[in-house]
């Protein structure tokens, strides 16, 4: 175990069906009088934002909405919503969407606060003081942003995506009501589930893992195996799947927030800047090789893994049921119609030395078990292609 280890509880999360539609409570407490929405077309489509924006303007003003957010979002986009939220005096962010309107939120808000360029405050604890208050209302299940000291932003002129790191990127209120999930289209509930899947499985193994961070992961990866598929295929019909799938969620995010994820972020991360592959479908084809990768480093984390997977474990040796949860976490991709190859998701095979050279420059390999060279990720790369 860690001699030393720092452990946040960041956000106020909530719970309840229909409570995205009936906050006016919670949100009267973050001290802002002039909202601002922050999402994309497809969550503006659905009808979601008029129903959280009529349940706002019960108490405070809704100066705008920005519904421009791309899936992956980036500096421009960011700076661009921030000029507009500053245009009609914002001081509360509503983000309503996946991890791109979250992230997104959270960079306007360091803009909003301290002026400036966003790039000037990359990286890890720059910020120095609370931001703009933020309220944070997950669609998908998920990125866990809404938990999370991160955003994660495209750089639009070298496709890489930047980093930023500080507890004061945590929203105030994290608001989970499974009504905001019940439109989400069944690829893009298995993709961002195997996202959380993905940090619970990373934050559990990382060199960083801790108790309280272990526990979170664990009960995370106990509720995808159990929830994923019934919240993928029976979506609006099952509330209390998709229930389970929002708090997994966020129990990944905040174990992730503080034990950080490992080597299958690193090539999603890489995947994600040079080609349209959603995160969590990246995260879900590299997450069984990588474990193979790993495991030897962390035999007993992984088979410990498996338990909380349902993999049988009586009178069997960590290796095999190590083998048995590559399995099963291939087949709950399978059973979500989530393609496995990297082929299949439009990666060509001429680009992975390209991308095992970026995963290599990825901050994420910090945190990973085992230490993974340039050429190891290659091997990972073309094993999952
Ligand atoms: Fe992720």
């Amino acid at each position: 175990m860690q001699d030393f280890f720092e452990f946040r509880l960041t956000p106020r999360v909530m719970y309840k069906s229909g409570l995205a539609f009936d906050m006016s409570a919670e949100l009267a407490t973050l001290g802002g009088t002039k909202a601002f929405i922050v999402t994309d077309a497809g969550v503006l489509k659905s009808g979601l934002v008029d129903r959280v924006r009529e349940a706002i303007s019960a108490v405070i003003e809704v100066v705008g909405v920005y519904s421009d957010v791309p899936p992956n979002s980036s500096v421009r986009v960011v700076e661009a919503a921030a000029a507009e939220a500053k245009a009609v005096g914002a001081d509360i962010l509503v983000a309503i969407g996946g991890g791109s309107p979250l992230d997104t939120a959270k960079g306007m808000r360091i803009i909003l606060t301290e002026g400036g360029n966003l790039l000037d405050y990359e990286g890890v604890n720059v910020l120095e003081r609370p931001l703009v208050p933020m309220v944070a209302i997950p669609t998908t299940a998920g990125t866990g942003s809404e938990a999370t000291n991160f955003a994660v932003i495209k750089d639009d002129d070298n496709h890489v995506k930047l980093s930023f790191t500080s507890p004061y990127l945590a929203p105030e209120l994290a608001i989970l009501d499974p009504q905001m999930t019940a439109t989400l289209p069944a690829h893009l509930a298995a993709a961002t589930g195997m996202d959380a899947l993905t940090h619970a499985v990373e934050a559990y193994v990382s060199v960083e893992h801790e108790p309280m961070s272990d526990a979170l992961a664990l009960g995370a990866i106990e509720m995808v195996s159990n929830y994923l598929r019934e919240a993928t295929h029976q979506g609006g019909d099952n509330e209390n799947a998709r229930g389970q799938m929002l708090i997994a969620s966020a129990m990944a995010g905040i174990a992730f927030t503080n034990a950080y994820v490992g080597a299958v972020h690193a090539l999603a991360h890489a995947t994600g800047g040079h080609f349209p592959v959603h995160h969590g479908l990246a995260n879900s084809i590299f997450l069984p090789h990588v474990i193979v990768f790993n495991a030897p480093a962390e035999p007993e984390r992984y088979s410990r893994i498996g338990r909380a997977f349902g993999v049988n474990t009586g009178g069997r040796s960590r290796e095999e049921v190590i083998g048995d949860l590559v399995a099963a976490i291939t087949q709950l991709a399978l059973d979500c119609d989530l393609p496995i190859r990297l082929r299949d998701a439009g990666v060509p095979e001429d680009a992975l030395e390209m991308l095992a050279e970026q995963a290599f420059g990825d901050g994420a390999l910090y945190h990973n078990p085992l230490p993974a060279t340039a050429e190891d990720l290659l091997g990972i790369l073309r094993a999952a292609w």
